[in-house]
């Protein structure tokens, strides 16, 4: 299922130079499966013609308030009672004045005011325009009312200066839209998720570790906990916010994320084991720093790993256990081991990685094949966050097959 299905935008595009990228914005929306209608500021259409969103939404593009032809067709009132969501992308300094305000003299006010839907809103503006008080005081007063603002990030303005107030990219403005509504797939459901890491000391400076920087494994929580899971993240050292809504629980070491998630495992029904954890650890630790010159050139210094417990494995024999799954990473022969370790593991389900050549770890895009008994899907390449939310959609259709499956 795409992000958006069945999902009615109204996008509404303010006067600013940033009008240019609604044009791509409209067919990004429709991409991700929703229906949608375009309202525009008199301002907007001197910078981008409505025929150009016209031809792009498939529906007449609405402009004047106060225009009988259009009122006719479908009345003000009807078109905000249309949508499911108000995105205004680009939001300009005076729309939002106006929002502010309250007012109601121009379409997009209007339809903003008179919507129950969601509205928000992607601003793109000059940064002193977006750093004045008169600007952050009307910011912090739609943000009271709920209205949610997407963006902008700093980086290069048109108006050549460097600063807040660029609109965001469209894929993370469909990101945060998609997150505006909630979904019911795991409604009542506990969902564990382990992230990141982990580090194993060799003694008090040194310690062993890999490359995950946990961003599947947050992504993973935060989509669990858009689909209405309630979510526990046991997370290894990593330098991530914590998801809203989200419980976290830090660890460090291998033993400290076997512990942490014995105890909190019988109380999930769903374990998705995200985290990179040590396979092998050091078998002691020195108490006091290694010093180098213990350390002939000639020999080296010898490290004896020992192999830390498996969590997945310990968690599969038992008779309660959650709805195993696990990821895979691989540099080789991806899908035979992946399907091995689903198999020798015993698991619900598979996520499995390439992380051959660099890929995987520490990047924003991912892809992925997961496996199940019996079935399999590609989750071709995408942001963690998008990649995240359809992984989450396998698993609660699984985890309900399985669950009706166990129950009747
Ligand atoms: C070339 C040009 C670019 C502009 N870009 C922006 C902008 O990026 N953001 C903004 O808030 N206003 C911008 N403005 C000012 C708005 O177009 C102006 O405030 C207008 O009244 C906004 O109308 P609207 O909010 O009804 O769309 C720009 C003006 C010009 C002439």
């Amino acid at each position: 299922m795409k992000q958006l299905s069945g999902k009615r935008v109204l996008l509404g595009v303010c006067g600013s130079i940033a009008a240019y990228k609604s044009a791509e914005l409209v067919r990004d929306l429709r991409d991700a499966g929703a229906e949608v209608r375009v309202v525009m500021t008199e301002a907007a259409t001197e910078f981008i013609t409505p025929l150009t969103l016209q031809a792009l939404s498939g529906h007449p593009v609405r402009t004047g308030l106060v225009d009988t032809a259009a009122e006719a067709a479908m009345g003000h009132i009807e078109l905000a009672r249309w949508p499911d969501a108000v995105l205004v992308a680009p939001a300009s300094a005076d729309f939002i004045a106006r929002l502010a305000q309250g007012r109601a003299d121009d379409l997009l006010a209007a339809l903003c005011l008179a919507t129950r839907a969601p509205v928000a809103l992607a601003p793109a503006m000059n940064a002193g325009m977006w750093e004045n008080a008169a600007t952050r005081a009307n910011i912090d007063k739609l943000t009271r009312q709920g209205v949610a603002f997407f963006g902008p990030v700093s980086g290069a303005l048109a108006c050549g200066e460097q600063g807040p107030g660029r609109m965001i990219d469209n894929r993370t403005i469909i990101d945060k839209l998609a997150a505006l509504f909630p979904s019911a797939a795991l409604q009542g459901v506990a969902v564990l998720v382990s992230a990141g890491p982990t580090r194993e000391a060799i003694d008090p400076v040194r310690y062993l570790s890999n490359r995950s920087s946990g961003k599947m494994g947050f992504a993973v929580a935060a989509a669990a906990v858009e689909a209405g899971a309630q979510v526990t993240l046991i997370s290894g050292p990593v330098a991530l916010p914590t998801p809203e809504r989200v419980k976290r629980v830090d660890v460090i070491s291998a033993a400290q994320m076997y512990r942490a998630v014995m105890e909190h495992a019988p109380a999930h029904q769903i374990f998705v084991a995200a985290a990179a954890v040590a396979d092998f650890v050091p078998q002691a630790f020195a108490q006091q720093k290694l010093k180098k010159e213990k350390f002939s050139a000639e020999d080296g210094f010898v490290l004896r790993l020992k192999q830390s417990p498996d969590i997945l494995a310990e968690l599969a024999g038992r008779e309660q256990r959650p709805f195993l799954v696990g990821f895979a990473a691989e540099t080789e022969s991806v899908e035979q081991n992946g399907c091995a370790k689903l198999q020798r593991k015993k698991l619900d389900m598979i996520a499995i990685n390439d992380v051959s050549e660099g890929r995987g770890f520490d990047r924003d895009e991912n892809e992925l094949l997961v496996l199940w008994p019996g079935g399999r899907a590609r989750l071709e390449l995408a942001g963690k966050g998008r990649l995240a939310r359809e992984l989450m959609g396998l698993i609660a259709d699984r985890y309900r097959e399985h669950y009706e499956k166990n129950t009747t």
